[in-house]
């Protein structure tokens, strides 16, 4: 039988996504084909601003015909938006073809939901929070030589914004030595590149391990790998991550710090919990410690009340903090939190005509900063062959994805390579 995984999302849901295909691989579900093809097709979904649920509700919709023609066809939907207030009975109301729904902490009950649903005529569907951090799925990965390692789920911190803290219920750390034990197996195995996963890292804890020291332990493991991680909360960035990002060269100095907006005024509406001023400071140690490291961000234009001055400060925080790269976003309310409720909503126009001016003032940082690698040699882990292009491709530890020609394959292999010429966020070069 084969399967199709659809995910939208983030890492996390990416990550998820191979758990769900080792969980399918599990009860017989031996080959990842094209929908057309497939005995199940899963929905990953994502809820984080409105067109990922038009997304999502695009895609499933369109497999109403596919349903019809083919008997025994199974549609299961879980991800963020299954778990939010509401709309899985919203979901199998406007699409009444869907087998299974499945929420965020059920993952691995979905080998049980379609046992379930072979014998039951009606949805089956699975909502509850569970309190464990080890639910045994093994993922099938498909990201070689990369790999995503949880060290905790779900946040507590209620961005006012946000809608992650609703559907991905209380933070929850893994014990340092699962995280240990999995990270050890992935560099035996031959994976070269490491990235740990939480929606707020830096809040990870233990017992006495915090973040900086788990980071410590993993980039302990001997052999060459990279090590990354993701998200930092400013609120909680410390100088002891510093001082261990500073001891490992296996950590990719390459710190993701997302800031939101560039207002103090801003950042205390969306309970933030740092203001300008504490931010750049974090930064400024950051840059102090690590001079050749780099920081990228998120930026959201458009939050209710923000004001061309408050826009104006997050154009300056790009030019101040000096992100190479930043994801911008306009803000969309999410049904359940406090901002959706708040007076002084921002007219989409003018949450458009913000964005651009973010985009262009983002793109002249990356282009700058790009332009300084022509003439460098940069190590490249390589990842992929495009076969468009004729060409090999991979990133550098500051994350610029660097193409370049082989003769010989070399995709999981660490390379060198000379740039010629930078454009965007990719480099291209010849092997050395
Ligand atoms: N946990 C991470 C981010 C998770 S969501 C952190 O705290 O940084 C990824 C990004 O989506 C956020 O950083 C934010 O910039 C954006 N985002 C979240 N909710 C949003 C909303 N309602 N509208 C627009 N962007 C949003
Ligand atoms: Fe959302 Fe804030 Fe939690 Fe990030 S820290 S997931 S933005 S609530
Ligand atoms: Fe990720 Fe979207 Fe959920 S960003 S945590 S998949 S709402």
């Amino acid at each position: 039988m084969k399967y199709h995984i659809v995910t939208y999302g983030c890492q996390m849901n990416v990550h998820e996504s191979e758990k769900i295909a080792g969980l399918l691989r599990g009860v017989g579900y031996t080959e990842e084909a094209p929908v057309e093809e497939a005995d199940i097709v899963v929905f990953n979904t994502c809820c984080i601003r409105e067109n990922a649920e038009n997304h999502a509700f695009g895609n499933i919709g369109a497999l109403k015909k596919l349903k019809r023609r083919k008997k025994g066809l199974l549609i299961a939907v879980g991800g963020c938006m299954a778990q939010e207030a509401g709309k899985a009975a919203l979901l199998v109301k406007k699409f009444p073809f869907i087998d299974i729904v499945f929420g965020t902490h059920n993952v691995a009950e979905l080998p049980a939901l379609i046992a379930r649903k072979k014998q039951e005529k009606k949805v089956v569907s699975l909502l509850e929070d569970r309190a464990e951090t080890e639910d045994g799925a093994q993922a099938f990965r498909t990201s070689y030589p990369n790999a995503w390692v949880n060290i905790t789920y779900g946040c507590n911190n209620f961005c006012t914004y946000c809608i992650v803290p609703y559907v991905r219920g209380r933070e929850k750390s893994r014990a340092a030595d699962r995280i240990l034990e999995e990270a050890e197996a992935l560099v035996a195995a031959g994976y070269k590149e490491i990235t740990l996963l939480g929606q707020n890292v830096n809040s990870y804890r233990d017992n006495d391990t915090d973040f900086p020291a788990l980071l410590d332990r993993v980039a302990s493991i001997p052999g060459k790998f990279r090590l990354r991680f993701m998200t930092s909360h400013p609120k909680d960035f410390s100088e002891r991550l510093v001082a261990v990002m500073k001891k490992h060269d296996k950590i990719c100095n390459l710190l993701h710090l997302p800031a939101q907006s560039g207002s103090s005024r801003i950042l205390s509406l969306m309970n933030r919990r740092y203001t300008r001023e504490q931010y750049l400071a974090d930064v400024a140690l950051f840059k102090k410690e690590i001079p050749d490291g780099e920081i990228t961000t998120d930026l959201i234009v458009g939050f209710p009340t923000e004001t061309e001055a408050d826009f104006e400060e997050t154009l300056s925080l790009v030019r101040e903090a000096d992100f190479s790269s930043a994801f911008t976003f306009i803000y969309s309310p999410r049904t359940g939190t406090k901002a959706a409720t708040m007076d002084g909503q921002i007219p989409e126009e003018v949450s458009k005509e913000r964005i651009a001016r973010l985009i262009e003032q983002v793109n002249e940082n990356t282009r700058r900063k790009s332009e300084k690698y022509v003439g460098k040699t940069i190590e490249i882990l390589c990842e992929d062959y495009d076969a468009k292009k004729g060409l090999y491709l991979g990133r550098e530890p500051l994350g610029r994805m660097g193409y370049f020609k082989s003769d010989k394959h070399c995709v999981g292999e660490f390379v060198n390579l000379k740039v010629t010429r930078a454009n965007g966020v990719s480099l291209y070069g010849d092997l050395v």
